[in-house]
C-alpha cells in the first residue's frame, strides 16, 4: 500500500437552500478525508445526513458549497467539464444503489459502455466486458438485459461496469442496500477480491454495520463531519 492518497478531499462544505425562504441547510459541514491505494472506507450515517451527497461531490458528479477534491495529487476543479468527465470516466467507476442499468442493452454492452464512451475499439471493449462478467460468475448472462437478470446479479452487472476503464477507485452507494443477506456477502466477497487483485481503493456507503466492520477504515457522518 502506497502512502500516496488516491483520492483526497479538504474541508468540504455543501450548502443546500431549504424550500421554506431564504434559509439554507448545511449538509457538509467541514469534511476531510483521505484514501490511500487499495484502502477500503466504509461511511455509515443515518438517513439524510449526507452520505450520497458526499459520494457526488467525492466522485466530481456535483460541486462543493466550498472546499476541494483531489484525485491523484490534483484538484478536479482545476480542468473544465468535457476533461473533468473524461478523468473521471477513468478513475472512478460508480456503483449506484439501483443499478442504473440501461434497460435497452444486454449486460455485456451495458459493461462494455464506459471503454466505448473513452474510445476503446469495440473487440477490446468486449474482451475486457467478458472477463469482467465470468469474475463475477456473469459468463452466461451475458446476453440477458438487465429485465431478465435478477436484483444481486443486476448489481453484479453494474459492479463490472464501474470496474470497465481500471478505475484507482470505486465509489459505491449502498450496493447491496436491496440485496438479501447472501446475495450481499457474495457482492462484497467480489469487492474485497477485486480489491486485491487491481489494487483497488473503495469508498463504502452502508447501513449494515457487520459489512462496515470487514472495511479498512471506517467513519459515522454526523452532523455533517465525519467521526
Ligand atoms: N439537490 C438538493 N437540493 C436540496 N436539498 C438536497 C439536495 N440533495 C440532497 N439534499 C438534502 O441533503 C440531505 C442529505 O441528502 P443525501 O441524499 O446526501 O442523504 P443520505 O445520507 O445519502 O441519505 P440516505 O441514507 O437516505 O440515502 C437531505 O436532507 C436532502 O434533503
Ligand atoms: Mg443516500
Amino acid at each position: 500500500m502506497s502512502n500516496e492518497p488516491v483520492l483526497k478531499c479538504i474541508d468540504l462544505k455543501k450548502n443546500f437552500k431549504s424550500q421554506s425562504g431564504s434559509g439554507e441547510l448545511q449538509i457538509l459541514r467541514g469534511i476531510d478525508l483521505e484514501i490511500k491505494l487499495g484502502e477500503v472506507v466504509a461511511i455509515e450515517g443515518s438517513s439524510g445526513s449526507g452520505k450520497s451527497t458526499l459520494l457526488h461531490i467525492l466522485g466530481g458528479l456535483d460541486r462543493p458549497t466550498s472546499g476541494d477534491v483531489i484525485w491523484d495529487g490534483q484538484s478536479i476543479y482545476s480542468h473544465d467539464a468535457d476533461h473533468l468527465a473524461e478523468l473521471r470516466n477513468k478513475h472512478v467507476g460508480f456503483v449506484f444503489q439501483f443499478h442504473h442499468l440501461l434497460p435497452e442493452f444486454t449486460a455485456i454492452e451495458n459493461v462494455m459502455m464506459p471503454a466505448l464512451i473513452r474510445g476503446v475499439s469495440q473487440s477490446e471493449a468486449k474482451k475486457r466486458a467478458a472477463e469482467l462478467l465470468t469474475f463475477f460468475g456473469m459468463e452466461e448472462r451475458e446476453y440477458h438485459r438487465p429485465s431478465q437478470l435478477s436484483g444481486g446479479e443486476q448489481q453484479r452487472v453494474s459492479m463490472a461496469r464501474a470496474l470497465t476503464n481500471r478505475p484507482s477507485i470505486i465509489l459505491a452507494d449502498e450496493p447491496t442496500g436491496n440485496l438479501d443477506e447472501k446475495n450481499t456477502e457474495v457482492i462484497l466477497n467480489l469487492l474485497f477480491e477485486l480489491r486485491d487483485l487491481e489494487n483497488l481503493s473503495v469508498i463504502l456507503i452502508t447501513h449494515e454495520k457487520e459489512i462496515a466492520g470487514k472495511c479498512d477504515t471506517l467513519y459515522s457522518l454526523q452532523n455533517g463531519v465525519l467521526i
